[in-house]
């Protein structure tokens, strides 16, 4: 059996060579239309950084497992086909700023359409609007050759960082297909697949609208949690309790669990912001606003917790950080990921910047163009921004530290011999929890960290 996937990003890649590992039996094919791309795939260095994904790619990779620009032959010659290919927030005309941004979903059907001699079994593997399926099947239907495809509905629930782990131990596998015999026998297959490696009790099968709704609501779900935590840190830090005591107290409850109750300086990702803006969208598209407006407030106090968090640097540097150098330790929107999608590293630089701060940033795979590109930045415009090889670099002569993603390197760093070479009063700023405080305080850094006393 062959089978492709188009997109070859931070879902389609690791998925596709998860399931060239653990079925050598299928040829799996992954396409994208940036060359680049297709290229660092191909090379020693992946376009993304996951820990365990360079060895995963390595042991099928040229056997079973295939990068190509070729998107026309290899929808052509496989029998399965998946889409990851990006879905951002709308930038345009109806729906702006909210709706997910379908186009490339839509030209992957028209071309799968076009091209097809055969039955194929088209997987959404982007997240995607409930109802996609029928915007899919439609377009499928219009140009059919007198061919009947199959759409599945099958969400990837896999976190960056711990993708490898996430693909090999799924809490469970979602999917979703037509009500009759075709989708039965559709979702078999795809079923299947995954049956190689995942127990089949964890393997669930619903209709296509439940699975495409189901991931948008369990992002939602996990967005809110972390800001609910967020929001009762603030009331925390006026009431000297302690926000991960108080997380640890109400996680041991088992109704609540204790996953997701990190106080943070806010969820970042490409994921959480879109897929709720999206569900909002969808909401008022339904005219159920009470509900989009519910939904809403999550990303509110997401904004509420960044600027917070810029507003106590402001207050604790004698309102001005203007020529004051500042160490960004930390770009990535959390630790063991290259990607800065919606970091939030990258507001808060933005407005540092605002204040005529200088930054030195720092991060240990976050490519400085990722960096610049994210803020809107080029080369020359980044006059107040210097690029460091190293943590300790960063720091020297700062005035103040921002850890702003928690790689683990960030804790064994020598604080001390850090803070002699920091300007005095020297300010340290933990977003993520990252290190004992009181240990910082002992060697004399004012600690205020968000979330903490
Ligand atoms: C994926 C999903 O697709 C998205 O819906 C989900 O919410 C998050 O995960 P991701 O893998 O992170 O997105 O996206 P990205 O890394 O941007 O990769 C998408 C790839 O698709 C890109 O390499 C892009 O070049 C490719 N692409 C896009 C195509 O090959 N063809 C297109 O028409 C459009
Ligand atoms: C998320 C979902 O977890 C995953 O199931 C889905 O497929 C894609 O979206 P991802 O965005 O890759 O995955 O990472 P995740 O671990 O969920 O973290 C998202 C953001 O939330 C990060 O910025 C992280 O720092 C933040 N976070 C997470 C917190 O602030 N506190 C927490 O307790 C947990």
């Amino acid at each position: 059996m062959k089978i492709c996937c188009i997109g070859a990003g931070y879902v389609g890649g690791p998925t596709m060579a998860m399931i060239a590992e653990k079925c050598p039996n299928i040829e799996v094919c992954v396409v994208d239309i940036n060359q680049e791309r297709i290229d660092a795939w191909n090379s020693e260095k992946l376009p993304i950084y996951e820990p365990g994904l360079d060895a995963l790619v390595a042991k099928s990779r040229g056997k079973n497992l295939f990068f190509s620009t070729e998107v026309d032959q290899n929808i052509k010659e496989s029998e399965i086909i998946f889409i990851s290919v990006n879905t951002p927030t709308k930038e345009y005309g109806s729906g702006l700023g909210q709706a997910a941004d379908l186009r490339f979903v839509e030209s992957c059907a028209r071309r799968i359409s076009e091209i097809s001699e055969d039955n194929k079994i088209i997987v959404e593997k982007s997240t995607v609007p409930v109802r996609t399926a029928e915007m899919v099947q439609s377009i499928l239907k219009s140009t059919s050759k007198g061919l009947h495809h199959q759409v599945v509905s099958n969400p990837e629930f896999l976190a960056e960082g711990t993708a490898v782990q996430d693909l090999l131990c799924p809490d469970r596998v979602l999917i979703g297909g037509e009500d009759s015999t075709e989708g039965n026998v559709a979702v078999g297959k795809i079923a299947e697949i995954y049956a190689k490696w995942v127990s089949k009790d964890r393997i669930i099968t619903t209709n296509l609208w439940s699975s495409e709704l189901s991931k948008l609501t369990a992002n939602a779900f996990l967005a809110q949690r972390i800001s609910s935590i967020n929001a009762i840190s603030a009331l925390c830090e006026e009431t000297e309790a302690n926000v991960d005591e108080v997380a640890a107290a109400i996680g041991a409850d088992s109704r609540i669990g204790s996953k997701f109750l990190k106080s943070s300086i806010g969820f970042g990702g490409s994921c959480f912001q879109k897929d709720i803006l999206n569900l909002c969208y969808l909401c008022r598209y339904f005219r159920l606003p009470e509900v989009a407006k519910y939904w809403e407030q999550v990303i509110v106090i997401n904004e509420y917790q960044k600027e917070r968090f810029v507003t106590r640097i402001l207050d604790s540097m004698y309102n001005t950080v203007s020529a004051k150098k500042i160490a960004i330790l930390g770009f990535a929107f959390k630790k063991d990921t290259n990607d800065a999608r919606e970091s939030p590293a990258i507001g808060i630089c933005k407005r540092l910047l605002e204040e005529k701060a200088e930054l030195a940033i720092y991060d240990p795979q976050v490519p400085k163009e990722s960096v610049l590109s994210s803020m809107g930045l080029t080369e020359d415009t980044a006059e107040s921004i210097v690029f460091c090889e190293t943590a300790p670099e960063a720091c020297c002569h700062s005035h103040c530290i921002l850890i702003l993603t928690e790689w683990e390197e960030f804790r064994n760093l020598d604080y001390e011999s850090i803070y002699k070479k920091m300007k005095k009063p020297a300010i340290f700023f933990d977003g993520r929890n990252l290190l004992d405080l009181n240990e910082l305080r002992s060697i004399g850094f004012i600690a205020k960290g968000i979330g903490k006393a």
